[in-house]
């Protein structure tokens, strides 16, 4: 087999970058408090923070940006997001917002009653809090295959149906607010749902009189793995494995930072429930502004309608899947533990293993990511201890099932060369560092609420 890499675009303007010096870089990461979150992005070299809103947009989706209309009420570009929503999702409401949290924050103000429940796959983590916040409780149902980073389960992102019936008799179909699906699970990995597993989610939910949301922000590189790893969808094009997906669902929230390709913008869908558009009206008028921008320009609306276009071509899935796919390989081949299979939109890398002899409530992924920020000058992010935080009943640090460090690949923004200068500087801290590290970090300031972003650590 040809391994080949067809890129399908090419670079026409380019944004400088520069690797500050070791010096500044210890300097920097002293001052920051050991949380990359506190650095300055001008004093990071290859910034893999995330995948949000950090991608390269296309000259055609400049170029419509460029024909925005910003009319206060019903403009032209809202009508061209809805026509291409209802075109990628068959979603028959469309209700742009400021991000993907904006929607969740919405649609949780209507959906949920105090006290009710969200079983779901991995909650994202402004998911959760915006649950909580609204009264609820979000309740993990992910396959037990997708809490170890080990074992080659296709499809690590899908929901435990048994678990999810029984917790769903436990507390009782009405206190239920819905099942929520997120595709690709994120915090598991950035792992598929299989179209099975939506197919048995919807047959659940309908024995219960449930509505299904889906978390629908890497929804595309969901239909990519369906495509590759689910033998029914083999020869299906990509729009209509979409297409198909989201029958499934009732509605769902949009974080555009992702698969819509644009540096902002999100959305929640409604397949056809107008009681429920109805609902939604007024929050988004409160919180976001009138419900036909929710806080988006119509040049935003321009770009995000043209990236729902482009991101469920074939060419460019296998392009984005392939070259993070490269980049975990070629981590394998260096030794470095990291979860398999390899993600849609990240290599995880599991610190538990990486760092053998660190203490596990020692945050051993967040010195991971300080390590590699010395080393090289790039920025990963912590998924584990410090992010999930503490129990809301007990105040007890949670611990994870993992504690990994997340490389995030933005979308068409990196060449391979750019990810292989990464490898090189994870293989450097692994070989140094990885089994003779015996003392990981603990909270300096341990921020309130949302921890990772504001804490700040020392070493122990
Ligand atoms: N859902 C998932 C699965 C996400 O990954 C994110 C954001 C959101 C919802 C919230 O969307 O940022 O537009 O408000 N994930 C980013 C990340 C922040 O780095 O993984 P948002």
């Amino acid at each position: 087999m040809s391994k080949r890499t067809i890129i399908p675009f090419r670079a026409k303007v380019i944004e400088p970058l520069k690797l500050p010096s070791l010096e500044q870089r210890n300097k920097k990461i002293s001052a920051a408090g050991l949380n990359v979150f506190q650095l300055d992005a001008e004093d990071v070299y290859i910034d893999l923070l995330t995948d949000s809103g950090t991608g390269a947009i296309s000259a055609m989706q400049l170029a419509r940006s460029m024909n925005g209309d910003e009319s206060y009420a019903g403009s032209r570009s809202f009508r061209a997001m809805e026509r291409q929503v209802m075109e990628t999702m068959g979603f028959r409401y469309t209700i742009p917002v400021h991000q993907g949290r904006a929607a969740e924050q919405v649609l949780n103000f209507v959906m949920i009653k105090k006290n009710q429940i969200v079983p779901g796959n991995s909650h994202f983590d402004t998911t959760k809090a915006h649950i909580e916040f609204s009264g609820g409780r979000a309740i993990d149902c992910t396959i037990d295959a997708g809490r170890r980073s080990e074992g080659d389960h296709p499809f690590k992102g899908n929901i435990d149906i048994e678990k999810t019936e029984a917790v769903i008799r436990e507390y009782g179909a009405r206190h239920v607010a819905y099942i929520l699906v997120t595709i690709t699970c994120n915090s598991g990995g950035g792992q598929p749902v299989s179209m099975q597993n939506l197919r048995d989610v919807r047959a659940l939910a309908n024995k219960y009189g449930l509505p299904v949301v889906y978390d629908a922000a890497r929804f595309a590189e969901n239909a990519y793995f369906i495509k590759t790893r689910e033998e029914e969808f083999a020869d299906t094009p990509i729009p209509y494995i979409v297409r198909e997906m989201f029958k499934h669902a009732d509605a769902c929230t949009m974080s555009s930072k992702k698969d819509a390709l644009v540096p902002i913008g999100g959305f929640i869908g409604i397949r056809e429930s107008e009681e429920l558009y109805e609902r939604v009206k007024t929050p988004t008028i409160l919180f976001e502004g009138f419900y036909t921008y929710g806080g988006m320009s119509g040049s935003a609306m321009e770009a995000l309608a043209q990236g729902l276009k482009e991101v469920v071509d074939l060419d460019y899935l296998t392009y984005r899947i392939g070259q993070v796919r490269r980049l975990g390989e070629l981590l394998d081949s260096f030794g470095v533990p990291i979860v398999h299979p390899i993600g849609g939109h990240a290599v995880f890398i599991d610190a538990r293993r990486f760092f053998p002899n660190v203490p596990q409530d020692q945050f051993p992924a967040q010195l991971l990511c300080v390590e590699l920020y010395k080393e090289g000058g790039i920025r990963c992010v912590e998924v584990g201890s410090c992010l999930i935080g503490r129990d809301p009943d007990t105040g007890e640090n949670i611990r994870p099932a993992m504690d990994l460090c997340r490389i995030t690949i933005p979308r068409r923004a990196y060449t391979f060369e750019h990810l292989e200068y990464v490898a090189d500087v994870v293989r450097t801290v692994y070989e140094e560092k990885g089994s003779s590290q015996r003392r990981g970090l603990c909270f300096d300031v341990e921020a309130p609420g949302i921890r990772h972003f504001s804490s700040t650590f020392r070493y122990v």
